[in-house]
This record gives C-alpha cells, structure tokens and sequence, in this order.
C-alpha cells in the first residue's frame, strides 16, 4: 500500500480532480493539504458534473475516506454548502469525512479584506475567497482554528480579539463599516454544532493507518507556479501546493511519501494576474479556451490560454519531485493544424538556463518555440495508447522527452471512461 502525493504541476486547473477521482478506486483515504475554497476540481461522472472546493474528490466514490488536513483554510459557509450539496445528490460524508482540529477557518473579516485589497491597486487577481488573509492570521500567530470551535469561551475571546484589529484597519483604512462580534460569535458557535462530528486528531489518524498498511492519495489543489515560496511571486496564492506541502499539511512525515503523481494540462492556462510567457492573445487563444471550456470552476472567470510549456513543467518536476504523470485534455489539441511547445525561454537574447520564477525576468521571457503538426482527428473515443493518431504519440513523446517527465495516464475527455493508462 503506498502514500501518493498528487500536484498540479501548472498555473492550477490541470484536471486534478479527474485524476484524483479515477485514482482513488484504488486508495482508502483521500487528504486535502492545502488551499481552501478557492479550488476547484470537476469530476464527471455520466451526466453529473460535480465541482469540489474544499472536500477531497475522493468523497465521490463510497468507500474512500476523505480528510481536510491542517494545511487547508477553512471556511464554514463554502463547506456546509457542498456538504449539503453532496447529500442531495446522495453522496453521504457521515462518518468518512474528518477534519483536522488545526485547520485554521476564514473568518467574514478574511474575505471582505480580500476583496478590498483586490479593490485596490495591487491587485493579484484571487477568487476573493479570503484565502491570503486568512493565512496571514495563521503565520501572524493570531488565526482561529477549528478546535477553538469546541471551546465557547476561547471562541469569543479571539473573534473578539481579532476584530478589534481588523475593525480598526476597516474604518481607519478603508473607511468601511465595522464588523459586529456579536454575529460573529453566534454564526460560528451555530457552525460548531454541525462540524463537531467531523473533527478529528489528523496526524494520528493518517500515520495510523499508514501502520496498518492503508493506501493515502493526498490531493493538492491550485498548482506548483501558484505556490507561495516557489511559484511566480506575488501572483501566486498563499500556501504550498507542491508536494513538500503535503506533509507539512496534513501531518504526514516526508519518510512515508512514496511518490508523486504530476498533473499537467496538454497546454498552459491562468486565472488571475501574473507573467504567462506562452498565452496566445489571438484566435487561438480563444480556440483553446472555447474548445476546452476554459472557464474558472469557482469563480467563472474565462482562463488565459497558451500552448504547453515545457521548460516550466520541467522546473515543476524538479521542484515536486515527480514521478509519474497524467497528462490531461489532449483532446483539445485535436482541431489544431499544427502545435506549438515552448521548449526553452530567451531573456535580453540570451538563452536562460533555469527557470525565472522573478515575475521581472518571467515577464520579459521570450519563449522559443518547436512546432509540431496536429493531428486533426476526434481522439475523444480512444481507449488506449496505441488506438491515438501517430501524431498525438509523436506529440506527447514530444512534449514528454521535454518536460522530462513521464506520462503514465492521458486524459482523452472529461469523463471517467475518457482517461486511460499507458504501460
Ligand atoms: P482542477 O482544478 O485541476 O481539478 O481542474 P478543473 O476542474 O478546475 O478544470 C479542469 C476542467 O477540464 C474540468 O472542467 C474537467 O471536467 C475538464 N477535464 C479534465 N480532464 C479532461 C480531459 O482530458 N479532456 C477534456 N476535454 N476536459 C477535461
Ligand atoms: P484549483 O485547485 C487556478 C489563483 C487565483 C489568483 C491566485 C491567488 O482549482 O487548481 P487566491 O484566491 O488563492 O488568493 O488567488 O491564485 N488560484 C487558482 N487558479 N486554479 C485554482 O485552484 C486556483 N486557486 C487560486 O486565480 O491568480
Ligand atoms: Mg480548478
């Protein structure tokens, strides 16, 4: 049995959510370990489309246990709303979903500070989900966890505590109207009385049943060039997708990792703000967006698109420690007449040898690309490697050998069935 560390290995939006759900058939425990609502991650199945924002994909299939781990920020509204989402549909979390008593929650003062200070001049485009406030409490040592929900008289003390502060930088600053404690307190002691049953001691859980030979997928959300330390900083989100975060967010020691799992996109897409060196301005940046739906799972906002990067995928396996690779939505390459991959990037005419992750330098990037012909073919029906177009093996050989990574399972459609593994 094994610890799996799944990543998006791009600007998020790779298709992790498909993978996760097709891997997990064959995993008993699913652990989110960072990110919050902000994600979101669609899995299909028949007719049914299902956006995950903070409940692990897993949950989807009735045996596997999904956990939220200590790395993950959440917020109470968005995770009662998919809980009673899921319920309608049938799919019940009682007794399989657990919640780590570290998490820290969103609090209203982190989502409306995050929509002022996208209001502002330094705008990073977020989904306005109060993800950065929120982890700016955490690390300032002043943030509210879930297990504060479980002790009234703390609860108050440090929403109170905290809205001193924050009501002070509302009217001084912002000249915004103050947050009352009062609704506060109420709203998050009614929350307590629904997550209670949900909490649990995470680490120990996780590394128990690693003793007992349990199977962990520990799926990350957004993708390694968002990550906070080494993604295209500040335009970035505030936590640590890539997979040295999967341990610090969910308890499980970097000994007990057996590999990770990468996920690209057969292209590049970004939502929000930020240096992008392959996005196509032209017709067939819309081509991408229109074929491939390029449409934000949670907030709707369109996806800039580009060709596939390879020099940045090849610095997201070095940073990831990748393993093994799914690459995902090849199928919206097929109109295509020819293909272009990013293979390396010039800055001031000279070839660069590593990966600028300086948005200065990223920016000023020029990428040199290799031109591949399409294959101009429906490949949606394929079931297997050798049933694709010569020219779709030449290209994901292509963008492979590049990358420097290896693909283990291509995404032919959105669907479970439209996925499928190479030897
Ligand atoms: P995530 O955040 O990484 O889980 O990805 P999203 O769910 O935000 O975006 C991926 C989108 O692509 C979703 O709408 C998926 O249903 C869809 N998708 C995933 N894999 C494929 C594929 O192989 N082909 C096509 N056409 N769509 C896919
Ligand atoms: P999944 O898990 C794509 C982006 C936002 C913004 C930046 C910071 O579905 O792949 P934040 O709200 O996190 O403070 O925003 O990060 N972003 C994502 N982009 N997919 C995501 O998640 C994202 N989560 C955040 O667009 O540029
Ligand atoms: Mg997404």
């Amino acid at each position: 049995m094994s610890v799996v560390v799944l990543v998006g290995s791009q600007w998020g939006d790779e298709g992790k959510g498909k993978v996760v759900d097709i891997l997990s058939e064959n995993f008993e425990i699913v652990t989110r370990y960072q990110g919050g609502a902000n994600a979101g991650h669609t899995v299909e199945i028949g007719d049914k489309k299902y956006v995950l924002h903070l409940i692990p994909s897993g949950i989807l299939r009735e045996n596997v246990i999904c956990v939220i781990g200590n790395g993950v920020v959440i917020d109470p509204v968005a995770l009662l709303e998919e809980i009673e989402l899921l319920e309608k549909n049938n799919i019940h979390v009682g007794g399989r979903l657990f919640i780590s008593h570290n998490a820290h929650l969103i609090m209203p003062y982190h989502k409306l500070l995050d929509s002022i200070s996208e209001s502002g001049e330094n705008k990073i485009g977020t989904t306005g989900r109060g993800i950065g406030p929120c982890y700016i409490d955490k690390y300032a040592r002043k943030g509210i966890k879930i297990v504060d929900l479980l002790n009234r008289k703390t609860l108050e003390e440090k929403i109170r505590e905290n809205l001193k502060e924050k009501n002070n930088l509302l009217r001084k600053l912002y000249n915004h109207d103050e947050l009352d404690a009062e609704v506060i307190v109420h709203q998050y002691l009614e929350f307590d009385k629904i997550i209670d049953k949900y909490i649990k001691d995470v680490p120990a859980y996780l590394n128990n049943a690693i003793e007992e030979g349990k199977s962990i997928l520990l799926e990350g959300a957004q993708g390694a060039l968002l990550d906070v330390d080494h993604g295209t900083y500040p335009y970035v989100t505030s936590s640590s997708p890539t997979s040295g975060g999967a341990c610090t967010g969910s308890g499980i020691p970097p000994t007990k990792i057996d590999s990770v799992i990468g996920i690209v996109k057969a292209y590049t897409t970004r939502v929000g703000l930020g240096p992008f060196p392959t996005e196509l301005l032209d017709a067939d940046g819309e081509k991408l967006r229109k074929i491939g739906a390029e449409f934000g799972a949670t907030t709707g906002r369109p996806r800039r698109c580009g060709w596939f990067d390879a020099f940045l995928v090849r610095y997201s396996a070095m940073i990831n420690g990748i393993n093994t690779c799914a690459v995902t939505k090849l199928d919206v390459l097929s109109e295509f007449e020819s293909i272009k991959v990013c293979v390396g990037y010039e800055i001031d005419g000279k070839t660069v040898k590593y990966f600028p992750t300086d948005v200065e330098r990223l920016s000023a990037a020029v990428p040199i690309y290799e031109t591949l012909p399409g294959w101009k073919q429906d490949i949606s029906n394929c079931r297997t490697y050798s049933e694709l177009p010569s020219l779709t093996q030449d290209y994901l050989s292509f963008i492979s050998k590049q990358s420097g990574i290896k693909f283990n399972i291509v995404g032919i459609g959105p669907k479970r069935e439209q996925t499928f593994f190479v030897d």
